[in-house]
């Protein structure tokens, strides 16, 4: 097992579950996955009903939630053995999430949202392979059309601009694990081919696994595999 927010195997899959169950309430499961394995550099559509626990499995394998049983294998390291600030640590350090609600931290600029994960961890900038910061953060403005934004607060920013903030900063330094949340489903068509061009071509060039939730099955032939998530809360690979 890897220590803390240390390093990964790269021998092990991306993901490995066993057993894996989760409750917000003692005695009402909302997962309960046998197991699930994806492989590195894998894009793995995950689709299921309004309530099936696509969030809660994605907070599962980032570590913001602790599974209630079971091994949650990330990248080789098992993150029910670790507690909440290795996990922390872990996520900043490997994982990009653009989260459902994008979380992002309102009185910092556009700039300094997307310039979180590499201020917070040393490795994840080590990533940037010396380009500076600035640089790093026009590349990714640019792509996806926020160059004009990034000195604005995230207050003032329209629901599908604030989607595209929380995918770069899922993005930058190249993380070997990308979740995204629904993270099209405020996007106009033109932006979502856009956004998704740049999601695939920067796992690409990552050599990162990404695991990406939609309710759009439109989008299924993207991607590498379609994993089901059933309202009786099994996953299944399809
Ligand atoms: N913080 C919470 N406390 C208690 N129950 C929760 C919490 N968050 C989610 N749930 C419940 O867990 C179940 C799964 O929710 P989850 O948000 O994971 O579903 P989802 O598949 O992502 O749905 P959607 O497609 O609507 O985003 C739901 O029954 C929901 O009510
Ligand atoms: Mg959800």
């Amino acid at each position: 097992m890897s220590a803390g927010g240390g390093g990964a195997d790269a021998s092990a899959p991306a993901v490995a579950l066993r057993g894996v169950r989760f409750a917000y309430r003692p005695g009402t499961d909302v997962l309960d996955i046998a197991e699930l394995t994806i492989g590195r550099g894998e894009t793995v559509f995950l689709h299921g009903p309004s309530g099936s626990g696509k969030t809660t499995l994605l907070g599962v394998l980032a570590g913001v939630l602790r599974a209630t049983a079971g091994e949650v294998r990330l990248l080789g390291t098992d993150l029910t053995a670790l507690g909440s600030g290795a996990r922390d640590a872990f996520r900043a350090r490997h994982l990009g999430y653009v989260f459902q609600m994008f979380n992002l931290i309102p009185y910092l600029s556009v700039r300094e949202n997307i310039l979180l994960p590499v201020r917070l961890e040393p490795a994840r900038r080590a990533r940037l392979g010396g380009a500076p910061l600035a640089a790093a953060v026009d590349a990714l403005a640019g792509e996806l059309d926020l160059a004009g934004l990034l000195d604005r607060p995230i207050g003032e920013l329209s629901v599908g601009q604030q989607q595209r903030v929380a995918s770069a900063r899922a993005l930058i330094g190249g993380p070997e694990l990308v979740i995204a949340d629904e993270p099209t489903s405020a996007l106009d068509t033109d932006r979502r081919e856009q956004f998704l061009r740049l999601l695939f071509a920067s796992c690409r060039r990552a050599g990162a696994t990404l695991v990406f939730v939609s309710h759009d099955h439109t989008l299924m032939p993207l991607f590498s595999r379609v994993v089901e998530l059933r309202a009786i809360n099994r996953a299944a690979a399809c």
